[in-house]
This record gives structure tokens, sequence and C-alpha cells, in this order.
């Protein structure tokens, strides 16, 4: 234990006096290089939209998208997470289990255009599925059904590594998917492309404008059986635990700050590496107070990284990457 010393000579603001002071003693600092920047990528042609629920984020055709790719690059941010919004969904998401996927496409693209952007690939059905689930569904009953959608995960993994993604990244709660995702790459000679679990995902409000922008409501239900109880802590580290235990290479909280206390439970259990997802609500919120002038943007976008690094995430993935890059650029 620290003993602090007694008034009067003791003066905490010494160290808080002038700028360089306070950084020289700053426990924790937001970098571009421990941001992962979100993209949502649409089919179609000569196209780039505007998402109306989260401003200055939009929907890229792949024939834009270079330009988008090239000034990620340039401004020190190391890894992206493409999500797409394909033409054709269907009950089996097909989409991603074939080369010309909308989202083996742009990898492809994204590694043409700058080979060193790692690209870890959002892993799951709801994008790509006409019911808009993470799971396969038995249409008789409205089921979910845990196996096939763990064929599925596993083959749509290995047509994503093939297609160059640096990172698997399973998000839709499958009891199992790690493992299942493990022994697809494995057994397709993937043995070094790493697994980042979304292994704490909250059944979570706050994904409200994502809907919006990856398109991908569910058509019926909720996703309250897979997704976390947002009462649950415990729960999270046995979830996180089984990845692991799965061989899960780096584990997800999400959302980031209403759950800092599982992102810092999780921190102290467990030796992996930990990451945050920053939603869209957390996003939209603060873009929604700025526009009214209630909140000055910049400080609390910085304040909520620097706070969930704090609380022990190693990373952040984070719609604000592009603007952090530049606010600290000077
Ligand atoms: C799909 C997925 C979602 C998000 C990331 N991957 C939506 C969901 O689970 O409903 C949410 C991202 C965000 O809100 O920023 N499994
Ligand atoms: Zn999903």
């Amino acid at each position: 234990m620290t003993t602090f010393p007694t008034y009067p000579t003791y003066r905490p603001r010494r160290l808080r006096r002038t700028p360089n002071m306070r950084t020289l003693v700053r426990e924790n600092t937001v970098t571009p290089q421990n941001l992962i920047y979100p993209i949502f990528i649409r089919h179609g042609k000569d196209d780039v939209r505007e998402i109306s629920s989260m401003p200055g984020q939009f929907q890229f055709t792949i024939d834009r998208l270079a330009k988008e790719i090239k000034e990620i690059h340039k401004l020190g941010i190391l890894a992206v997470m493409p999500f797409g919004i394909p033409e054709h969904k269907d009950a089996q998401g097909s989409d991603n289990l074939h080369d010309d996927g909308i989202i083996p496409r742009a990898i492809r693209l994204i590694k043409d255009t700058c080979p060193d952007l790692m690209v870890i690939s959002d892993m799951c059905l709801c994008d790509y599925s006409d019911h808009g689930h993470c799971t396969i569904i038995d249409p008789s009953n409205n089921h979910m059904l845990n196996e096939p959608t763990l064929q599925y995960l596993r083959d749509a993994s290995v047509v994503h590594a093939r297609a160059g993604a640096d990172m698997i990244a399973p998000s839709g709660m499958i009891d199992g998917m790690v493992h299942a995702i493990r022994e697809g790459l494995n057994g397709a000679g993937f043995v070094y492309t790493p697994i980042m679990s979304y292994a704490a995902k909250y059944a979570s409000a706050f994904y409200g404008p994502f809907r919006n922008a990856a398109e991908c409501a569910p058509q019926f239900g909720d996703r309250t059986t897979y997704q976390m109880d947002p009462g649950n802590a415990r729960e999270a580290l046995k979830e996180v635990a089984i990845d692991i235990a799965e061989g899960a290479d780096i584990v997800m909280v999400k959302p980031a700050l209403p759950y800092l206390d599982v992102v810092a439970a999780v921190r102290n259990k467990f030796d992996v590496p930990v990451a945050a997802y920053h939603v869209s609500g957390e996003y939209a919120m603060l873009h929604a107070a700025a526009q009214n002038g209630w909140l000055d943007l910049q400080r609390c976008a910085l304040e909520s990284l620097t706070s969930i690094k704090r609380a022990g995430a190693d990373m952040i993935l984070t719609y604000f990457a592009k603007d952090a890059a530049k606010w600290l650029e000077n």
C-alpha cells in the first residue's frame, strides 16, 4: 500500500499544472493504432450514401471504396471491419458462401488497395439473411438452429479468409461458434488467422442506428434468446471463458460505455487482449446532442474512448476512428 503525505505538504495539482506535465503522467491515451473502423459496403455501382441515423458515416459501393480505404490507411488506422448490404438476401445467408459475395469482393479490394490495412471480418448471418436473425431458422416453427448455423460460420469464415481476411470476428453469440470457426480455418490451412470473438455481446437497444446502416432488422422477434441480458455481469465472464477455451485469440465486450464494468471485469480476469465495441447508438447520441449544441462532439468522443481504454480495453471498434485520428494529429 502506498501511503500519501498529508496536508500541508502534498499537492496533487503539481502534476496537473501544464499540458506537458499532464501528458507525462497520463495513464491511458487513445491512439489511432488501437481503433478499428467499421465500414458499410453496399451493392450497386457508383453510389455513396450517408447513413441518416449515423451522421458522417456512409455506405460505399465497391467501385467507390478504394479512395476511402486509402484515406483510412493514411490516417494511421490499422484495421477495418466491413459490413455488407448485399443485393440479394436469402434464408441461408448465401452471399457469404461464395467468393463473389459482397464481403469477399470488398475484402479483395481492400487488400489490393492497402495490403497492410488489416481486415477483421464480422462473421454473422443477420446482414445476409432475409429474416435478419444471426442463426439459420427452421421455417416451419421459426426456431433457431444451432448446428446448421455452426456449419454456415465454418464455411463462410473460410470464404472470407480465402478472400484475404486477416481476422475473423464471429458476432452472433452462437454456442460453439469459436470452436467451429477454428476447426474450419485450420482445416483449410488458415492456422494463423486469429479469431476475435464477440464474447459478451448484450441484447442492446444501443444497436438501433446500426439496423438502419446495415439494413438488417430482424423480421420477427428479437435477439434476446442469443444475445446477453443487460442485467448480467458474471455471465459475461462465463461467456468469455468458454470462448477462450474454444480458441478465441481476442475477446470483445459490446456495447462499450454502458458496460464498462464488464470490460474491467474481463480485463481483470483474463490475459488475452480485450476489445470493446463503441456501438452505433453511442455514436449517434453524441452526434444528436452535438447537433443541438448541448455537447462538444470532439471532447466527448475522445473522453468516451479514453474511458473505454481506462476500463481495460486494448482496442476499440468505433465509428469515431477516422475523426479521432484527425483530432489527435494536432
Ligand atoms: C450483427 C452486428 C450488429 C452489430 C455489429 N454486428 C447488430 C446486432 O447484433 O443487432 C451492432 C453494431 C452497432 O450497433 O454499432 N451481428
Ligand atoms: Zn448477427
